[in-house]
């Protein structure tokens, strides 16, 4: 868990998303893989989001960057609506928006030095042979790799040095914002918990600000800043992770955390093992979404959805049951 409230810069948004939506297909087809989604990062605020595999988190993290185009909402960044831009008027804002991948020897060409790879973005966008050299040496020391490693090939490296020099690469153009799209998912837990440390220490250094994506709740709560936790294309609880893992308030933010492992066995609590259907994302029932599987579910829930409501700064929930959900982890 973090405090990082003095790296945070409240007063400068740079992320503003509000009621975005990304369908795909039409008619009785259409899948909405975001529905709805709302929420702000500021300067130096790294944001987490989790959720189930298919919940539509990678499809957030590729809408806010616009890499495709999306159904509705918009997208502020830093203050500029960038929800309709074509990709013309995109590229100025391209090179201040960067992507890190869940597997590194994918992102890079396994046929291409990784020095070559990492020159190129500085030199698409012009930037002079050398303060490029001047970054790299920079960026090299800031991973904790030796320069000697840039005139190597990805199949030499391991998962974790690549991740390292796939963060690399997304800094060279001191990008003012980042989504890492299950940045550590593929690396083993202890090389995981090298690159958790990693970002930590960069974005003490650079101010870096980020949207964190992972399936893994363990992982958002040791670095991330604010939670938003994601189920069927919208947020259903998101609050500042100190207070996520003290009071949970939606009972599948609770079954999420029951499964984080806990390392004093006298402390162990019930595991929530999630039961029921998940439903058909693209033929989403009436009510809460979730309430198939909520061991809180009543009639209620199956006829109305409930919206996010504020329970204390920042913390916002989407459950007609609020009180019930409380935090099994004590
Ligand atoms: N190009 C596409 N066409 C149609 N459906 C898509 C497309 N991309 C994603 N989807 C659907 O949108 C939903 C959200 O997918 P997304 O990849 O965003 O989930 P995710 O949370 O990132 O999952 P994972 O943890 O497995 O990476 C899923 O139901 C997926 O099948
Ligand atoms: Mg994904």
């Amino acid at each position: 868990m973090t405090t990082n409230e003095h790296l945070i810069n409240r007063e400068h948004k740079i992320l503003q998303v509000r009621n975005l939506k990304k369908y795909y297909g039409t008619g009785s087809k259409t899948l909405k893989a975001l529905d709805d989604v709302s929420f702000e990062v500021c300067e130096g605020e790294i944001m987490g989001v989790v959720g189930e595999s298919g919940c539509g988190k990678s499809t957030l993290g590729r809408s806010v960057l616009r890499l495709f185009p999306i159904t509705g909402g918009e997208i502020l960044f830093d203050g500029t609506d960038i929800s309709a831009m074509n990709a013309r008027e995109l590229k100025p804002y391209r090179r201040n928006m960067q992507m890190v991948f869940q597997n590194p020897f994918s992102s890079f060409n396994p046929k291409q030095k990784l020095g070559t790879a990492l020159r190129e973005v500085g030199k698409v966008y012009g930037m002079k042979e050398d303060r490029l050299k001047e970054k790299l040496s920079q960026l090299m020391e800031y991973i904790g790799l030796p320069e000697h490693m840039l005139q190597r090939h990805p199949g030499e490296l391991s998962g974790g040095q690549l991740q390292r020099l796939a963060i690399a690469r997304a800094l060279i153009l001191d990008p003012a914002f980042i989504v890492a799209d299950e940045a550590v998912s593929a690396l083993d837990v202890s090389v995981q918990a090298q690159i958790l440390n990693l970002i930590t220490d960069l974005r003490k250094r650079l101010r870096m600000t980020m949207l964190f994506i992972s399936h893994e709740m363990s992982v958002v709560e040791h670095i991330c800043d604010q939670v938003a936790v994601m189920y069927l294309g919208r947020i259903v609880e998101t609050a500042p992770a100190r207070e996520l893992f003290s009071d949970i308030r939606h009972p599948y933010t609770q079954a999420l955390m029951s499964a984080i492992p806990k390392a004093d066995p006298e402390e162990r609590k019930e595991r929530i093992i999630l039961e029921g259907d998940i439903p058909n994302a693209i033929d989403l029932p009436e009510g809460c979404s979730f309430a198939s599987r909520c061991r809180y579910c009543t009639a209620e829930c199956k006829e109305k959805r409930p919206e996010l409501k504020s329970v204390g700064e920042n913390h916002l929930v989407a459950c007609h049951h609020i009180e019930k959900a409380k935090d099994i982890r004590g």
